[in-house]
């Protein structure tokens, strides 16, 4: 089956990531592909630049071009019910009054919000696999990146958890031998959870590190703030094995240098996208602002997605 692939927008508050996210996906479409924009950054800014009312259903903005707000807590209350039916489930022994007590922990653990994206991440991606482009427009910078690291993060996890569990079903065996003695050996139900959720990180990770499914963009602007920070980012992302494929260097001037960039961003390609005079809001200026440009921006986007 034909699976999209994935644009992600990263880079520090407020240097144009929901805006970069959008004028790609106008480009996009303008060029015949279809494209789905997905807001993964809980505070929502699609509705603002498309000025319509967007939600958690995929909503058509133009022909080719829809967009989805993805509702982080409806995927945490989603996970939490689900936990707490497995936890019923395998621990039958518990009484209500403990297991209340143990909800109410849990939804106030570490590491919520990124799993709740992850688990939108792997929705879309396989609901949607009839779009040519998916365009997320990302959070802030440390959720963003708790986001990419949660596979390679929870793979390490559940390799320990492997090794643990064997040890145990070892033990296990050997008990059931001096009891019953030569009994079938029977398939481990815990073990075989572990390797589902292995093999679901598994192509995650797999996903995110493919250069042909996956695009980084990282977006910048001209001031050093901006700069330090995604020089951060594209370290943290390369320790985890995923590349920035494209650098936006948004909200020029004429006088903006790109000397820094180039120097500590060797070899990665850079789009320029003037600062412009006029507010980037709706379809219609996002796509004037790409014609009005169109020998600078057009070109460098077709040289971008190797469109000829
Ligand atoms: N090239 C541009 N020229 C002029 N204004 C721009 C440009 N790009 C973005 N802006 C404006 O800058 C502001 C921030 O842009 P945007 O909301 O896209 O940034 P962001 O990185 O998504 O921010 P946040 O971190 O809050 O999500 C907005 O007012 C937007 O209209
Ligand atoms: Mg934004």
């Amino acid at each position: 089956m034909k699976k999209p692939i994935n644009i992600f927008f990263v880079g520090k508050g407020g240097v144009g990531k929901s805006t970069s996210a959008a004028l790609n996906a106008v480009f996009l479409a303008q060029k015949g592909f279809r494209v789905l924009i997905v807001s993964l950054d809980p505070a929502h800014n699609q509705s603002d630049i498309f000025q319509m009312n967007l939600s958690d259903k995929a909503l058509k903005i133009a022909s080719d071009i829809s967009a989805i707000e993805v509702d982080q807590d409806q995927w945490i209350k989603a996970y939490l019910k689900d936990i707490r039916n497995q936890i019923k489930k395998t621990y039958s022994y518990l009484t209500a009054f403990n297991l209340e007590n143990y909800f109410k922990v849990i939804k106030h653990s570490p590491g919520l919000e990124e799993y709740a994206l992850i688990l939108a991440f792997k929705h879309i991606y396989q609901e949607f696999s009839n779009f040519d482009y998916l365009v997320f427009d990302m959070p802030p910078t440390a959720l963003a990146l708790k986001f990419f690291s949660l596979p390679s993060l929870s793979l390490i996890w559940i390799e320990q958890l492997v090794s643990l569990r064997q040890e145990i079903i070892k033990k296990k065996d050997l008990v059931t031998k001096i009891k019953f003695g030569q009994k079938e050996f029977e398939r481990d139900k815990v073990l075989n959870k572990i390797n589902v959720l292995r093999n679901d990180f598994q192509t995650l990770k797999d996903v995110f590190e493919n250069r042909g499914r996956t695009r980084v963009q990282l977006v910048l602007n001209p001031d050093k703030l901006s700069f330090a920070e995604s020089a951060r980012i594209f370290l943290a992302l390369k320790d985890i094995q995923i590349n920035i494929h494209q650098l936006i260097y948004n909200k020029m001037q004429p006088d903006s240098s790109c000397a820094d960039i180039e120097n500590t961003f060797v070899d990665i390609p850079m789009l320029n996208f003037p600062l412009s005079a006029t507010p980037l809001i709706g379809y219609e200026k996002l796509r004037q602002f790409l014609k009005n440009n169109d020998d600078l921006i057009e070109k460098q986007l077709d040289a971008c997605y190797l469109i000829s």
